[in-house]
């Protein structure tokens, strides 16, 4: 650790970090655009001048130094108040602000936007420039983004994110001085798997992200931390809502798991839970339809189908998409209240291999929740060898909720020969129109619960918006069929659920509900993953989270 003095308080930090960080540590801003942890230092904005007094030495350097570009040793000096150093930043204000348009009120970043807060802070409140401002063209740079070149500040990070995160450089800088411009090569776009995250890094409304473009002013969105159910690898995502929709999904720091990034099919892969045609009624069959009904005709008629069929004649498929507290009450359901041998986990089929980036892998499983499937239901058949349980079985319970899932000629022959098919899902699907009974459960927004990744790290779910119409958690459907047929699980919280894996499945011991923290739970790694408000920590809970 170093103690450094910022202001006049003496403050102890992390070894090795620089000034802006070592501030954000202890809660101080430093304001800056082109610094960002994860990317290289170019210290091009000169917005993070500090006044530095090195130690040993009697007094300040005769030059401002940059925060982003210092690192801190123990008995350094900082200011971040002195007269010259917020003279500096106003300075570099009003250069920057030169050519900048007074966009705010039709700005996408207003509210959250680095340049409007910092004008607010250190700026002047009146621009002496009076030419004629330079108007360079908003450009469609790649399938997801958009550049509004004019509020472009030149800060490069966009640049260095494709050279440094992607390693496909599709941005550059374009002209010279101040006709700089960035832009994409001539028929490369910028096109990449992660391209959503340089809306992020963009400090200010100029990379901005089509699918969010208008929707929503920053301020009117709620947010709740998340995680993503696009790959096994389990980023961390905060899931933004407004009037029982999902507006926009973006990445939480994760040192461990997603560092600042994610990708976009995660980023924009959340439609599916907005969809218009979701199932918001239990049905059940009436020749060849559907009609809705009641919860309680729904689990009575289940449990007499199972009685009539026979629990060992009856399968039941969890699915890859389900949360861990879900698939234990599944495999209760299935032990203790069917009592069927023929349980299986069912998931989007691995069809390609990881898509590595140089600092990013995009995992080739595309189900969030394999691993936890595995763990918790035993070492049950998956992919078509859950489909062949179908095979010999009178009836079958499938819990889908698997986005975009494509069913086989044979598999779709298997469901057609069941005497009874109930499906838990929330869209409309090849399953739904061969079921007898529909019962709709939520998507992933509307789960409580967690997810363990394929680096068995359990990370938690929370809520954004309830089960949407008459949807039911699966966890609930579960323990009310289970009631009906004359079996109490007990279960009144997810939160009860979790702590039961942690007692009953060896695997989970430790993971219990209040150890599974903002960082999650490795599994047999005997401790939850420690939390820390230390360097790319507090950095992220200051300027990014
Ligand atoms: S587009 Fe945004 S991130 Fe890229 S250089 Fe301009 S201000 Fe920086
Ligand atoms: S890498 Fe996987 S978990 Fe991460 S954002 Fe993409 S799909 Fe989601
Ligand atoms: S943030 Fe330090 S020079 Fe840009």
């Amino acid at each position: 650790m170093a103690k450094i003095t910022i202001d006049g308080k003496e403050y102890t930090v992390s070894d090795g970090i620089t000034v802006v960080q070592a501030a954000a540590e202890v809660g101080i801003t430093i304001p800056h655009y082109c610094y960002h942890p994860a990317l290289r230092a170019p210290g091009n904005c000169r917005m993070c001048l500090i006044e530095l007094t090195l130690p040993g030495r009697p007094g300040p350097e005769r030059q401002l130094a940059i925060g982003c570009g210092t690192r801190v040793a123990d008995g350094m000096v900082v200011s971040n108040t002195a007269p010259r150093v917020k003279a500096a930043r106003a300075m570099t204000l009003e250069f920057l602000l030169i050519h900048h348009p007074l966009d705010c009120p039709t700005c996408d970043q207003a509210g959250e936007c680095h340049l409007q807060d910092y004008t607010y802070e250190f700026g002047n409140d009146r621009s002496r420039y009076v030419e004629a401002k330079q108007t360079p063209p908003r450009k469609q740079v790649g399938p997801h983004i958009d550049l509004f070149t004019t509020r472009c500040v030149v800060c490069t990070r966009c640049v260095r994110f494709c050279e440094e995160i992607t390693g496909t450089s599709e941005l550059g800088l374009i002209h010279r001085g101040g006709h700089n411009e960035i832009d994409v090569y001539p028929g490369r776009p910028l096109d990449n798997k992660l391209s959503g995250n340089v809306a992020d890094i963009c400090p200010v409304g100029a990379l901005v992200s089509r699918d969010f473009l208008y929707r929503s002013r920053p301020w009117f969105l709620k947010k709740v931390n998340s995680v993503c159910p696009g790959c096994s690898k389990g980023c961390n995502t905060t899931v933004e809502f407004r009037d029982n929709e999902i507006v926009r999904i973006k990445p939480r720091y994760h040192a461990d798991v997603n560092d600042f990034w994610m990708c976009d099919d995660g980023r924009y892969g959340y439609h599916y839970a907005n969809d218009p045609n979701r199932l918001k009624s239990p049905m059940i069959r009436d020749g060849e339809s559907l009609v809705p009904t009641g919860w309680n005709t729904v689990f009575e008629a289940i449990a007499a189908k199972i009685a009539e069929l026979g629990g060992e004649n009856v399968a039941i498929l969890a699915s890859a998409f389900n949360t861990n507290e879900e698939l234990r009450a599944i495999g209760r359901l299935a032990m203790e209240a069917v009592g069927t041998k023929h349980v299986g986990l069912i998931s989007q089929p691995i069809t390609s291999e990881d898509t590595v980036y140089p600092k990013f892998v995009i995992e080739k499983d595309k189900n969030p929740n394999r691993a936890g499937g595995l763990a918790i239901l035993g070492d049950v058949p998956t992919d078509e060898d859950a489909w062949a349980l179908l095979d010999g079985a009178k009836g079958a319970v499938v819990f889908g909720g698997i986005p975009g899932l494509e069913l086989s000629e044979q598999v779709l022959a298997r469901l057609e020969a069941l005497a009874c098919l109930v499906v838990v899902d929330i869209l409309p699907s090849a399953l739904t129109e061969r079921a007898d009974i529909v019962a709709p459960g939520t998507a992933f927004t509307e789960k409580e619960g967690c997810f363990t990744s394929s680096q068995k790290r359990v990370q938690r779910l929370n809520r954004a918006l309830p089960p949407l119409g008459r949807s039911l958690d699966e966890w609930t459907f579960v323990c009310e069929v289970a009631r009906a047929m004359g079996r109490e699980f007990g279960y009144l919280s997810v939160g009860e659920i979790t702590d039961d894996i942690a007692s009953s499945v060896e695997a989970f011991s430790g993971a219990g509900d209040s150890a599974i923290g903002s960082r999650g739970y490795v599994l047999g790694s005997g401790e939850p993953a420690p939390e820390t408000m230390t360097g790319n920590d507090a950095y992220a809970a200051k300027y990014w989270d």
